[in-house]
């Protein structure tokens, strides 16, 4: 047996237990009441970096939660590595719908991963994902296989935006130099589908709040007679995408490149079944800008979309009343070239245009970011192309995902490196919801796969430095 399958076969517990004992903390960015367990799971990845041979462990303290930053210098000459993930998680909520306490792991057998699967929160974003490569380094050390340098840098903000990441890395240029930055924090297509993700979208967030009369006012004696903010945050809601559910913001595509025909054959190509998609999330049809599949809504295109809308009276029985405010949560997820800025005050200018006289708005911004594309032919996809290669025994497809990263964009304009994106998750586990949850199979082959890809990735770059 390979040497990597019987370290995973004789350390397969304890691995487990040391990832559960991650997962039990409750290192929620978003919320202050966790601010202590944050800081736990960063001492956890601290010890842990100890335990597998790392050398210049440090906490380092940000404005917000701390990184924690560890690594291995094996030659002054050999390439180096950084592998960038976050020990943060989403808030639980809603916990009532969880099967089990999203804090306490457990393993359970699904359709999609009939082997098992760890439940917990952070199992699959992104503690499960990261910790596959303390453990790959792990192996690498023990069976002295480590012929690139690496360092770590595992934030703990990646789910609030990771506002305070960019300062760290324009202060520590020097101490963070690298050839490539390797990140396990996105998805795959199928268990027997593996993909390496060669793009990420932006990200633009707004709050608007629209005001009417100064006070709640009763809706028979005033009803028909003044505004309505949540009749008419409603309409400027709605107003936003057109018939075929085109965004309507004035100089919203302006940075948005149209699909290559190559590109439209390449997402063309990637299995999908329409079936599944819709039976997987309990929906009878799916629904889009016209003029494109779902695989180029979901990735290729634009989007934006409500996160949240609250206002007036909502409780028990019926409360007869014009509110005074009503209020949203709007995310617009941008591709490569729209500047998340820039998208952020064309939304700002229009809203504040279609409002009506009667209503007062504000818009707010919230943390936002660029998205991110990656060629396929360069080392570092070829390395990544060829471990997955060998561990799956079939060529990974290149796919660009919908999420967001708004740190990759920031590696390359302030350290000059590209990221790979190996990330070995399905879009059925449940990333932000109840229920999260991350494939046996999945963790163990990403452990698996890791080395493979310094192999690959020190080989071709010395035959590169003889060419
Ligand atoms: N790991 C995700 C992003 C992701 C997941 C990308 C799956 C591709 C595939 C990350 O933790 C995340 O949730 N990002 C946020 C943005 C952030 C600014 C809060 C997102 O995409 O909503
Ligand atoms: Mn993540
Ligand atoms: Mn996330």
């Amino acid at each position: 047996m390979k040497e990597i399958k019987q370290f995973i076969e004789n350390n397969n517990d304890r691995i487990l237990n040391e990832l559960f004992d991650l997962l039990k903390i409750k290192s929620v960015s978003a919320d202050s009441n966790y601010k202590n367990d944050v800081k736990e799971a960063a001492v956890f990845l601290k010890n842990n970096f100890k335990e597998i041979g790392c050398d210049n462990i440090e906490i380092i303290e940000t404005a917000g939660h701390p990184i924690v930053y560890a690594e291995k210098i094996v030659s002054k000459t050999a390439p180096t590595v950084l592998v960038y993930g976050h020990y943060d998680v989403q808030p639980a909520d809603p916990i009532e719908l969880w099967d089990n306490p999203p804090f306490d792991p457990i393993i359970k057998k699904t359709k999609n991963h009939p082997n098992g699967a760890i439940y917990a929160r952070g199992a699959c974003d992104d503690k499960g994902q990261m910790f596959m490569h303390l453990k790959a380094f792990e192996y690498m050390k023990k069976f002295d296989k480590l012929k690139c340098n690496i360092k770590f840098m595992i934030e703990g903000e990646e789910e609030v935006g990771s506002v305070n990441l960019e300062k760290f890395l324009i202060e520590n240029k020097n101490k963070l130099a690298n050839d490539v930055i390797l990140i396990s924090d996105t998805g795959m297509i199928a268990n027997d589908i593996p993909s390496i993700t060669t793009g990420l979208r932006g990200l633009s967030y707004v709050e608007v709040e629209v005001t009417g009369p100064d006070r709640d006012l009763h809706s028979g004696l005033y009803g028909g007679a003044v505004a309505n903010p949540i009749n008419i945050l409603s309409k400027m809601i709605s107003s936003l995408q057109d018939e075929n559910n085109k965004i309507t913001i004035p100089g919203f595509y302006d940075k948005v490149s149209e699909m290559t025909k190559e590109e439209r054959i390449e997402v063309s190509k990637i299995p999908f079944s329409k079936d599944n998609y819709q039976s997987e999330i309990g929906i009878e049809s799916t629904y889009g800008e016209k003029g494109y599949v779902t695989n180029e809504r979901n990735s290729y295109r634009p989007t934006l979309d409500v996160n949240g809308i609250w206002g007036g009276y909502t409780g028990e029985g019926a409360k007869t009343v014009i509110p005074s405010k009503a209020f949203a949560k709007i995310s617009m997820r941008l591709v490569p070239n729209q500047k998340s800025e820039k998208i952020t005050a064309l939304f700002s200018d229009h809203f504040n245009k279609i409002a009506p006289k009667g209503v007062k708005v504000k818009v707010t911004p919230h943390h936002g970011g660029e998205g991110y594309v990656t060629k396929t032919d360069s080392n570092e996809y070829l390395a990544a192309e060829n471990a997955y290669f060998e561990s799956f025994g079939c060529k990974p497809i290149a796919q660009r995902s919908g999420g967001s990263i708004p740190i990759v964009p920031l590696f390359e304009k302030v350290l000059d490196s590209k990221s790979v994106l190996m990330g070995f998750g399905l879009d059925s586990d449940a990333i932000h919801s109840p229920n999260e949850h991350f494939g046996l199979f999945n963790f163990f082959k990403g452990i698996e796969t890791i080395p493979l890809f310094y192999k690959h990735y020190y080989d071709l770059w010395e035959k590169n430095k003889s060419d």
